[in-house]
């Protein structure tokens, strides 16, 4: 599987790409942004009628001395002020409203997004990486998107008029004041591609500097136990300093465009004046007319500034973008057909027709043409030495991902013409960890069938002997679990996780080393458990240890990815096979 590089600089057309991409998530707010725009349109006409009326006024006040002009300029002035608050503060609000707004959707739509890429993405993905695209680079887009338009247009549309004014004052003058823009242009071109490098590889670190967070987190026990501190310290140090370089490139960069722009344009000042002193001298411009274009001279030149910074924002934002738009733009490798009918009912028969799998990571298959059958009602056992490819069998019966030939059949239906939601529907899975939800016991249970009754949550808890010990907590099916909630012993969180599977009523079961991590007590009561919830359903079950599987109806022996025996227990034992030998080694 090939993989965007998270630290490429977006090329032209990329970029395009990612400009059009994020531009459909403001286009639900036209009318906010149409708003934003004309209270900026007015708050450009604004600058600029003060802007041209001040050459006039500096000439009438200070040079004529007009008494009434004076008196005007103290009557009208504030009323103007008062308006370009109001607009200004109208025209913030709007902004901060759509880049929020778009922000939000985009936030939903990685959540909802990641919910339906398949199990693949999470091979290829760190959990840390995700984090850090959905907090880091989300904020960085969020200042993208409020910032950029907010001072962007406001910015922009000022120096045009601006550059308007100067022309309309005196062309001449203004020509040759512009001369140094392409210049200016070609330094912030150079600039903002070395912040985009940067920007792009400063928040691959930030990804990794997550991730060392994570892992020392969930790894604490381990850290302490082995004395890991320091030297987890260490490769952290080396993350935090190799960002800190790459921030402090980024800066740099733009750092460096102000000073740059403050130079040139400090340099174009003093051609102004040397030549509009001349042009006065010559009596070819008014006084008037040189303050006015000063004026429009020095109030584009803020937002001329500013331009410069926005690159930077720009830069940063889209290279943050890219990284998110790489997950939104991940597909399933599962696909379910737009055909699928829904199954309404299963009788649960099982199987497997010459099925092989290849991870994607790996080069060698870990199951070859594997050819099974399961009958409705049976239960079955594979078992196997570790790496045999048990539950990647599980997998493939959840629909996780796809035989690369061969079929996998439920009930005569060829695997890909169901749909994975009706399909898991009818599924019951019990794995060797259970994930305990941040939700109260009831929760818990009822996650695969949220409209279960109470009577139904107790009838599956009783059936997997989790009842009594739930009873037994102060709140009762009403505790909280999960990382802040109650700790459960390993034996509790298997028959919780037994009635999840069963309150769903499966046709199917699956139990994926159930009660492998169990000591030799809380196996037992397990194991009495999910004898008692066998009836009436097809059961798959893998397990270590032997003894557990006795009864089954069937047993799979499983040898790197191909079936050794198959039998019952009793006809395995006389075949004096590789079950045989696994059975003795553990009796
Ligand atoms: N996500 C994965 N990516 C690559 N290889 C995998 C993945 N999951 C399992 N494998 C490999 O596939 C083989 C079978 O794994 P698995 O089905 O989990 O075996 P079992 O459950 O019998 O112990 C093993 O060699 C394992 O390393
Ligand atoms: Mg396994």
């Amino acid at each position: 599987m090939t993989e965007p590089d998270a630290r490429a600089v977006p090329d032209k057309a990329r970029f395009k790409v990612l400009i059009r991409a994020l531009v459909q998530y403001l286009k639900p707010y036209k009318v906010r942004l149409l708003q934003a725009a004309v209270s900026m349109i007015i708050l450009a006409a604004i600058k600029n009628a003060v802007i041209y009326i001040s050459g006039p006024v500096i000439q009438g006040i200070f040079v004529n001395k007009d008494m009434h002009m004076l008196r005007l300029i103290v009557i009208a002035l504030p009323g103007l002020f008062v308006l370009r608050m109001a607009v200004e503060y109208t025209n913030a609000y709007l902004m901060s409203w759509v880049g929020q707004k778009a922000v939000q959707s985009i936030r939903e739509d990685l959540f909802t997004h990641i919910h339906r890429l398949s199990i693949e993405f999470y091979w290829r993905k760190r959990s840390s990486d995700v984090m850090s695209r959905v907090i880091n680079d989300l904020n960085n887009v969020q200042n993208t998107v409020q910032f950029i338009p907010l001072y962007g247009i406001r910015d922009v549309l000022t120096v045009v008029a601006c550059v308007g004014l100067l022309f309309y004052i005196n062309w001449k003058l203004a020509l040759i004041s512009l001369i140094v823009l392409p210049l200016i242009a070609a330094i912030l071109g150079v600039l903002g591609k070395k912040m985009r490098k940067a920007s792009a590889e400063s928040n691959v670190i930030v990804g990794e500097i997550s991730h060392k967070f994570q892992e020392s987190l969930q790894g604490i026990t381990v850290v302490k136990a082995f004395n890991y501190e320091d030297q987890a310290i260490a490769k952290f140090k080396v993350s935090n300093d190799a960002y800190f370089s790459k921030m402090m490139r980024y800066l740099r960069a733009t750092a460096m465009s102000g000073p740059i722009m403050e130079f040139i344009s400090g340099l174009v000042l003093i051609g102004i004046i040397y030549m509009s002193g001349k042009a006065i001298f010559n009596g070819t411009m008014t006084t008037a007319q040189f303050f006015s274009f000063l004026a429009a001279y020095v109030t584009a030149y803020v937002p001329l500034k500013n331009i410069a910074n926005l690159n930077s924002k720009l830069q940063q934002g889209m290279a943050a973008w890219e990284r998110i738009y790489q997950i939104l733009e991940e597909k399933p490798a599962v696909i379910v057909k737009a055909t699928t009918g829904n199954i309404a009912h299963l009788d649960g028969k099982i199987e497997f027709q010459d099925v092989s799998y290849k991870y994607p990571s790996r080069d060698t298959q870990v199951l070859q043409n594997l050819s099974f059958r399961i009958n409705p009602g049976e239960v079955a056992a594979f078992v196997g030495p570790s790496g045999s490819g048990k539950t990647t069998i599980i997998h493939l019966l959840l629909r996780f991902f796809d035989p690369i030939s061969g079929r996998v059949e439920v009930d005569g239906h060829d695997m890909l013409d169901l749909a994975t939601t009706d399909l898991r529907a009818h599924m019951g899975l019990v794995t060797q960890d259970t994930i305990l939800f941040d939700d109260t016991v009831h929760g818990n249970i009822t996650i695969g069938c949220p409209g279960a009754s109470m009577d139904e949550v107790i009838d599956a808890a009783r059936a997997a002997d989790a009842h009594a010990f739930i009873t037994a907590m102060p709140q009762g099916y009403e505790t909280r679990l999960g990382e802040r909630g109650v700790k459960l012993s390993g034996g509790q969180r298997q028959r919780l996780a037994i009635a999840r599977a069963i309150i769903k009523k499966p046709k199917i079961l699956l139990l994926d080393e159930a009660t492998s991590n169990l000591d030799t007590a809380s196996e037992q009561a397990v194991q009495s458990a999910i004898e008692r919830i066998l009836g009436g359903r097809t059961v798959i079950m893998v397990a270590h240890r032997l003894s557990t599987v006795k009864n089954a109806d069937k047993i799979f022996v499983l040898k790197k990815g191909e079936l050794a025996e198959t039998g019952t227990h009793k006809e395995l034992l006389a075949l004096g096979g590789v079950y045989k030998g696994l059975y003795e080694a553990q009796s």
